[in-house]
């Protein structure tokens, strides 16, 4: 739109007033705003500016290697990617609460980012995909506009660790609006309206203990979920969508045999910011057609249920 192009034009001028001719670093992570944000510093930028992306190895399916693509072949950004897959399993192994997840994967994501922005030389300035909305969340949470709540992804405390200032281009935005400077940008369409997704990835959509089988087991089952509800054209409807892997296995029946395997809980909710959801109303036929799907299909799954839980009382994720 008109204002979306003027927005965009100000914004260049003003990241390059901000950076003149120092260097940028930008954690990559996959989502829509970390994305846009580099797409625009980029614009304005061009190679002063190094992405980040820590691979932690809780992914979905195919995930790293289509964002890994489009940001350094169809965008020719700089982008180190970092495999650190083995360091973030290695030490979630044989952890089972959910906040020690989250403490280990936000730790260890600082870690490794600083590592590789040392390698790089350092940097004057971090940017980041904050919106308003964290803005605000973080002001009355934490009293700084500089710490945010979803520290993960935002790579909170780096900025003071580091030495660096902050470049925030999206911070005056609405989700709406990131999504429609997005598009301004050229980013495609399947990409700015994919469905959040968080920080710490298939670790807190497998409670209890992760190991690389389960994780296998997880990204098979979403992806069969998520290729159904493309092809029944309910995406867009959905604020988001994905399989949760159950520590529990049950008793089932294939052919002539008797399966011991886990229970997969499939969850899709409406919402319009993440505070409060309802849960979507499948038609029932698509349960049961995409449920058949996923038992024949995946190895270690022989019960599917569907999660019909709202926000309030229970919370999006499962952890
Ligand atoms: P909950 O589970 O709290 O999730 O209802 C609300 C929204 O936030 C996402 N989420 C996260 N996003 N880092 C993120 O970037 C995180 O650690 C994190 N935890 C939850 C969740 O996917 C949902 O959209």
């Amino acid at each position: 739109s008109w204002t979306m192009s003027a927005y965009r034009d100000k914004m260049i001028a003003k990241i390059r007033e901000q950076v003149g001719t120092g260097r940028v670093i930008c954690g990559l992570s996959g989502g829509v705003d970390s994305s846009v944000a580099a797409v625009l510093i980029h614009e304005a930028i061009g190679d002063q500016l190094t992405c980040i992306y820590v691979d932690h190895g809780l992914m979905r399916l195919n995930e790293t290697e289509q964002v890994v693509t489009m940001f350094r072949d169809q965008y020719n950004i700089p982008l180190v990617h970092v495999d650190a897959s083995k360091k973030f399993l290695g030490e979630l192994e044989g952890q089972v609460d959910p906040e020690t997840k989250r403490k280990i994967i936000g730790r260890l994501f600082i870690e490794v980012f600083e590592e590789e922005a040392k390698k790089l030389g350092g940097a004057d300035f971090l940017a980041q995909g904050t919106l308003y909305p964290d803005v605000i969340e973080s002001v009355s949470f934490t009293g700084g506009p500089s710490v945010t709540i979803k520290s993960h992804h935002n790579v909170g405390g780096l900025p003071e660790r580091m030495n660096m200032q902050l470049v925030e281009p999206l911070r005056e935005l609405f989700k709406d609006e990131v999504r429609a400077l997005g598009r301004e940008l050229g980013i495609p369409e399947s990409f700015i309206g994919r469905h959040p997704f968080p920080g710490p990835g298939l670790a807190i959509r497998c409670p209890g203990g992760i190991t690389p089988e389960k994780l296998d087991i997880l990204r098979q089952a979403d992806a069969i979920y998520l290729d159904e509800i493309r092809k029944s054209g309910q995406y867009d409807q959905i604020w988001q969508a994905f399989a949760v892997l159950l520590p529990v296995q049950t008793v089932g029946v294939m052919g002539d045999g008797r399966t011991y395997e886990f229970v997969c809980a499939l969850r899709a909710v409406t919402s319009v910011d993440g505070m409060t959801a309802d849960f979507y109303q499948f038609d029932m036929n698509f349960l049961g057609k995409t449920a058949t799907r996923i038992i024949n299909e995946v190895r270690g799954i022989n019960r599917v249920v569907y999660d019909v839980t709202s926000k309030p009382p229970g919370t999006i994720e499962w952890e």
